[in-house]
């Protein structure tokens, strides 16, 4: 951080916010109520709770909303820092698997909902502490004061926490978003808030799917009932493509991208089809899917890579999981449904996002005519993308079967040859590169495009020849080559170099 210069008292006032006007403000971050029950659930999962207690309770303008869970808790002071706004700032160093950033979240989701948010949690050995922001009383007083008691008749929405020996309830109670002024009898807005409730039980069953799928998996409780995973990629269906996986290292970081196109409806199950289609529909959930420590922040979105949401394409889901380190790359903001990638990756993701949409449109147009099922564990690639201080640069992949191979040849060859890669590697012409495909991006031509086939068969058996010296099966070589990039493209031409090779022992 730039070192401040010291300032006497005579160089500056002291402009704190107004705490009536502030407090107003913080209700307008933009979330809807699945985003704010969403960013709950986050600060619980971060508590490391196992089970998350949901209970929405009708009772017209006296509605109110509460959720417990089962996490650590926090001590009295904890409880009062976790009230204030601002009760750590973004730029602290998270621990990995923490869901926050900004000390906002529980303020301005609950706030966006509400006009009294009151918190109850113990700490293992600790009594039950409670802290209540009662939005009327600060606009009253224009002060910050945060009190120390639930209002009256709602002790009563906080017991559940007597029998449990750590944990945190936060309750919502003056719900003015939701129920406004609306009265018990109403039967619209009764009919509108079971709805609301729906809509949070699909939200939560696709943001939260992977801690819902997990060996010991979280559980969330919605009014007694247990909410269900929603997984976007059908990874199960034997008729789900998976393209492959590519990794990115960006400041030593992973970032893993995987392309799935799922089946055309005439392979799978009608209600399965149907289900997968999402809360918005097929064509609406198709594009990236961004996971933020496994929690999904985008469920859909071309990114603002300059393409569409097309009917032909909608089978193309692409995952991409970040570390909570990347937040300020992806611009992650405070109600976590959202995310941008950083230019450095936009290429990458607009050239993935094109194959995938490809594969999609292919499986869309052809009734899911079979494509080879291709496992990205089996897949070797050649380059590797890496980046370091903010430059990318590209390596040839020392773990591909065949440079493995020919680095673990002689000593001598082995320096010979690792000079001749790291030479290749230093000059790749990115600039040139990066120029003609911004330029012309369809001009490019892929990996042996055009080239006549028995090149290609010499040199498939040039790889097949080294596998198998180095010990492969012929099994194992095929399996191997038909995931190596590009001859996977071409299983007609391995099948011939492979007869070609079993001729000739035969011989
Ligand atoms: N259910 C909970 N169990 C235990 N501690 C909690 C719980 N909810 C909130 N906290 C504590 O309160 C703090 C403030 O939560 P808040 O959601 O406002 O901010 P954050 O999670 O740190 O960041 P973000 O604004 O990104 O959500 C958390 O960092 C955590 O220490
Ligand atoms: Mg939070």
């Amino acid at each position: 951080m730039p070192s401040v210069k010291r300032q006497t008292q005579e160089d500056y006032d002291i402009a704190e916010p107004r705490a009536s006007a502030m407090i107003e403000s913080l209700r307008a971050f933009g979330y809807n109520i699945q985003t704010a029950i969403a960013d709950l659930i986050d600060n619980s999962i971060s508590a490391e709770a196992k089970n998350v207690w949901l209970t929405f309770f009708w009772d017209g303008s006296d509605s109110y909303m509460s959720i417990r869970d089962d996490g650590r808790g926090m001590t009295e002071e904890e409880l009062v820092n976790a009230m204030r706004p601002g009760s750590q700032s973004p730029l602290e160093q998270r621990n990995p698997n923490d869901l926050g950033r900004f000390g906002l979240g529980l303020k301005t989701a609950s706030f966006s909902q509400c006009r009294r948010l009151t918190v109850a949690s113990r700490h293992k050995g600790c009594e039950v502490a409670i802290r209540r922001w009662d939005l009327d009383y600060v606009n009253q007083t224009d002060q910050w004061r945060l009190l120390r008691s639930a209002a009256k008749g709602s002790d009563g929405r906080l017991t559940g926490l007597k029998e449990m020996a750590k944990g945190t309830i936060v309750l919502w109670e003056c719900m003015d978003r939701m129920v406004g002024d609306a009265r018990t009898d109403d039967r619209r807005a009764q009919e509108h808030f079971l709805d609301t409730v729906e809509k949070i039980e699909n939200h939560l069953a696709m943001v939260f799917h992977r801690f819902l799928e997990k060996r010991s998996p979280l559980k969330i409780w919605l009014n007694d009932s247990c909410v269900e995973p929603w997984n976007p990629f059908l990874a199960d269906e034997k008729a789900t493509q998976m393209l492959p996986e590519e990794k990115f290292c960006v400041g030593g970081e992973n970032l893993i991208v995987q392309p799935y196109v799922l089946p055309h409806h005439s392979k799978i199950d009608s209600n399965k089809y149907a289900r997968a289609a999402g809360i918005k529909g097929w064509n609406a959930h198709q594009g990236f899917y961004v996971y933020r420590n496994e929690r999904l922040l985008v469920a859909g979105d071309w990114l603002g890579l300059e393409f569409k949401k097309e009917e032909h394409c909608k089978l193309a889901r692409i995952q991409v999981d970040l570390p909570n380190s990347m937040d300020s790359d992806w611009n992650i903001d405070v109600k976590k449904s959202g995310a941008r990638p950083p230019a450095s990756l936009k290429a990458d993701l607009r050239r993935i996002a094109g194959l995938t949409r490809k594969k999609a449109t292919e499986i869309y147009r052809h009734r899911g005519k079979a494509i080879a099922r291709q496992v990205s564990a089996s897949y070797s690639y050649l380059w590797e993308q890496k980046v370091k201080h903010g430059k990318t640069f590209y390596r040839l992949n020392r773990k591909h079967p065949l440079v493995e191979a020919v680095l673990s040849e002689g000593e001598n060859l082995t320096l010979k040859l690792k000079a001749l890669l790291r030479l290749v590697e230093e000059t790749v012409p990115v600039p040139l590169i990066t120029l003609n495909s911004t330029e012309h991006p369809y001009s490019q031509t892929q990996p042996f495009e055009g080239v006549h086939a028995e090149e290609l068969i010499g040199i498939i058996s040039e790889v097949l020849d080294t596998l198998l010296k180095n010990g492969w099966t012929i099994e194992e070589s095929k399996g191997c080559l038909s995931g190596m990039e590009p001859f996977q493209k071409h299983e007609d031409l391995i099948v011939v170099a492979l007869e070609r090779y079993q001729n000739q022992e035969d011989r």
